[in-house]
């Protein structure tokens, strides 16, 4: 069979999103935010659920039409099983598994990282796929992962963090200077025009291949809190330089991880993956990276960075190809393991 078109299903948390890929070609990513939750500054499990019931008909309707096929073309579904939030991740599950159902055709689990981390393989103009074994940076609003990839479907997660993820640090210091959720495309914004230098702020002290971003979160939570006591306009005059700072901070300990890992593995071929692979400094310093240090990395599309379906339905193409079909019988997982 040559010709194979994968719908892909995305729900684990806030965005709906479906997707149709043909031979690991994109045609169509159709993704819907929610926008309920900027005014509490962070997702709220119960709308999320709620809001993907909204969604999920006319997405998946719209990511079939943009694809310019119909549903009898369709091999096989797709869908995010976990990690994520529940509520969330039980519409797209029970969508899946009702549309495979109905059209009589395989249903294909996809673990949510293993999409971040295998939307390297879309196959699309200009897209550089990595060979194996490769390392990938994961690095979202739930995650903060170094995974070494040695084939498709074989991955060993090398370190995490012991408390938040990077994009969670991002959001919440976004949070303590006043902007909306999520914050960490704003920071990356503001920080354009900052200095990286004006303020010091502490890296963590764990293991070599570990994150550990709460104590960063405080460190912010202080530093703002005790500036704007001396001086009420702090936040507003100084902006481009915290956001800068901040941002600066991190790459750094993003950055630092990523060489321990080639010093302890030998692997030079480096991806970074999720929501935040679309900040701008660290697709910056991995680039230098490349020249300095001899890595060959790999940095995903913008539109493959945040969540969506093109990255569940290549890993469900990958899977079909497999013969790994899931029973009807699966259900969702809120704690996936990679
Ligand atoms: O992968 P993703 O869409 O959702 C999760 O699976 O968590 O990642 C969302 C995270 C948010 O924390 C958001 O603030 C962060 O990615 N993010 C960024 C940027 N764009 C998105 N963080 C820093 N700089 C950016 N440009
Ligand atoms: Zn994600």
């Amino acid at each position: 069979e040559k010709s194979i078109y994968i719908l892909g299903i995305e729900s684990s948390c806030d965005d709906t999103s479906a997707a149709v890929i043909h031979n690991g070609k994109v045609l169509s990513n159709v993704v819907a935010n929610q926008e309920v939750h900027a005014k509490y500054g962070g997702v709220v499990p119960e709308l999320a659920s709620r809001a993907h019931q909204q969604h999920i008909v006319p997405v998946v309707q719209q990511a079939i039409a943009q694809a310019g096929i119909t549903k009898s073309d369709l091999r096989g579904i797709a869908f995010t099983r976990g990690p994520g939030l529940m509520g969330s991740l039980l519409v797209g599950t029970s969508f899946a598994k009702s549309l495979a159902l109905g059209l009589n055709i395989p249903l294909l689990d996809v673990n949510h990282m293993q999409g971040h981390v295998l939307a390297h393989f879309i196959e699309e103009e200009g897209s550089k796929i990595p060979p194996f074994p490769f390392i990938c940076l994961t690095i979202s609003g739930g995650h903060t992962q170094i995974v070494k990839i040695s084939n498709h479907f074989e991955m060993e997660v090398l370190g995490e963090t012991i408390d938040d993820a990077v994009g969670e640090a991002f959001d919440k210091s976004a949070k303590i200077l006043g902007l909306p959720y999520p914050g960490g495309p704003l920071i990356d914004k503001y920080a354009k025009e900052g200095n990286p230098k004006a303020f010091a702020f502490t890296q963590p002290k764990v293991g070599d291949l570990e994150f550990s971003f709460s104590g960063l979160k405080t460190q912010i939570l202080y530093f703002v809190q005790k500036n704007v006591k001396e001086n009420p306009n702090f936040i507003e005059e100084n902006l481009v330089d915290i956001c800068a700072s901040i941002q600066h901070t991190i790459v750094e300990i993003l950055m630092k991880k990523l060489k321990n890992t080639v010093k302890q593995t030998g692997i030079k071929h480096i991806a970074i993956a999720g929501g935040v692979s679309a900040n701008s400094e660290i697709r910056k310093r991995l680039q230098l990276a490349e020249k300095h240090w001899g890595w060959t990395t790999y940095i995903p599309k913008f539109q493959y960075t945040t969540d969506n379906a093109a990255m569940i339905a290549i890993v469900g193409y990958l899977k079909y190809l497999n013969n790994d079909f899931a029973d009807f019988s699966v259900s969702a997982k809120a704690r996936l393991k990679v």
